[in-house]
């Protein structure tokens, strides 16, 4: 059992530790915000958009702030006020504010797939080293980030995400090295599927950037549309949020966090299957399961 200090709680001399959250308008962001609140963490849930940090101010989340990864005057603003706000001592950053930009590969432009990777990844990039000077100085923190399965198995109809996550392990995979000896540890979560409006907010992203008449793969496109439309669990093994709060926790508190933690029993499969599988077999695999799914 993790002590006091440790937990966050608040106890005689330590105010309570730090946390910045991103999108936490809905699904793991939300939830995480709220656990690690009850949990006693001083959290910073933010929202790229203003009516959701009323939202969340309304809820009871009084340091609330605004802050859009594909932004880097709001991304600046926001640790200022954060750093400002906690006397420069954040324990740890959650980066979890991100979206699932689905299409075929041929069907991506450049600019849809550099918009991915702008919220994705660069965002999050130039949020961590924003952060990064003020834990050095503190000789501690955790940088904790929201993978996928999707960050190590590659799925048709998903590369612009997968190739944003295969991006975001590689560059936390180096962070994680670089950073040895400091204090701060770096972690990944990879979540198979999660209950929350991904896959609502993936489907606007669809029809707003991909055209269907001229693909291809149009007729995959009709299954792929009736399984993102499905109304509850699409996938076996979806779980709710908790399931990750469950992770993030042990990644603040553990005194030697894990480098990677998987969630959900399709993304332990994957693990395994990648361990033990050629990438022939792998693909023969990946092809059978996606033919089901997009049926
Ligand atoms: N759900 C899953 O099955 C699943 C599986 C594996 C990994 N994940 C990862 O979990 C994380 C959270 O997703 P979720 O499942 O909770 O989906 P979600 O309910 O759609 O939440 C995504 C959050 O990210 C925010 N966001 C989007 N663009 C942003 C930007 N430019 N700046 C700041 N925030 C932004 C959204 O804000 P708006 O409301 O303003 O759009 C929303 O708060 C993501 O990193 C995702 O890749 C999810």
């Amino acid at each position: 059992m993790a002590s006091d200090k440790v937990r966050g709680m608040n106890t005689q001399n330590n105010p309570p530790r730090s946390v910045l959250i991103t999108g936490c308008s809905s699904g793991i962001g939300r939830c995480v915000a709220e656990g690690l609140k009850a949990r006693g963490y001083r959290v910073f849930a933010s929202a790229r958009k203003v009516e959701d940090v009323e939202a969340l101010r309304e809820a009871g989340f009084d340091d609330a702030l605004q802050l859009d990864v594909r932004d880097s005057d709001s991304i600046q603003t926001a640790v200022r006020t954060v750093l400002d706000a906690c006397d420069g001592r954040l324990y740890a950053l959650f980066n979890n504010g991100a979206y699932g930009q689905p299409g075929a590969v041929e069907d991506l432009t450049r600019a849809v797939l550099r918009e991915q990777f702008e919220t994705n990844l660069f965002g999050w990039h130039e949020l961590t080293c924003a952060v990064l000077p003020a834990m050095r100085a503190a000789g501690e923190g955790r940088i904790i980030q929201d993978s996928s399965v999707l960050g190590f198995i590659g799925l048709p109809l998903r590369g612009a995400y997968n190739s944003s996550k295969y991006a975001l392990e590689g560059l936390s995979d180096t962070l994680r090295v670089e950073l040895h000896g400091s204090g701060i540890h770096v972690s990944l979560i990879q979540p198979g599927p999660i209950l929350s409006r991904f896959r609502a907010n993936a489907m606007r992203k669809f029809h707003d950037n991909i055209d269907v008449a001229k693909s291809p793969f149009r007729a995959t496109y009709e299954g792929m549309l009736a399984r993102l439309n499905k109304v509850g669990p699409a996938a076996p093994g979806t779980l709710p949020p908790e399931a990750v709060l469950a992770k993030v926790i042990d990644a603040l508190e553990s005194a030697n966090p894990k480098p990677r933690y998987p969630v959900t029993w399709p993304t332990w499969m994957f693990v395994v299957l990648k361990r033990v599988l050629t990438t022939r077999a792998l693909d023969r695999f990946v092809r059978k399961i996606s033919k089901d799914e997009n049926q």
